[in-house]
């Protein structure tokens, strides 16, 4: 790959550039295993259901969040690594928009917990 850049790109540069990219693909990976086990939670608790119940796993309000966490927030912030989009990675708004859906997940999840578990 690094060979590919290079034929318009220092090879120092490339290879900062994909190192950069690997590392902010693995960060992005981490944060979705977060939002992953927010909703396997509701799912286990019964605050949705889903796929534990045969049922559509995209269609409740906390099931459309984790969609946006994974399919628009992290692709987001992956392709602004590879790209040098400051606006959605430097500047972090892709960052902010997914810790974001985090917290709301796990605050609907503390609603449930607080309304329906006593
Ligand atoms: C065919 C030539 C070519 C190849 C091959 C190429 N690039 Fe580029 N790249 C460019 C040009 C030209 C620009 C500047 C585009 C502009 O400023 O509008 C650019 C811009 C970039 C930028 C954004 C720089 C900035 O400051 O905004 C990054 C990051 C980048 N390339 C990484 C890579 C990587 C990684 C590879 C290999 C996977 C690669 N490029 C392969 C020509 C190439």
């Amino acid at each position: 790959m690094i060979r590919t850049c290079s034929s318009c790109h220092s090879r120092d540069y490339a290879s900062s550039r994909i190192q950069w990219f690997e590392e902010v693909t693995e960060e992005t990976n981490k944060a979705i295993q977060v939002t992953t086990k927010l909703l396997l939670e509701a799912w286990n608790l019964g605050a949705a259901k889903g796929l534990p119940t045969n049922d559509n796993p995209f269609d409740e309000y906390i099931e459309r969040l984790w969609i946006e966490s994974w399919l628009f927030n992290a692709n987001s912030i992956r392709y602004a690594a590879a790209m040098n989009g400051p606006d959605w990675a430097a500047f972090k708004r892709g960052w902010y928009k997914l810790t974001r859906i985090q917290a709301e997940m796990e605050h609907i999840l503390e609603l449930y917990n607080r309304t329906m578990r006593g």
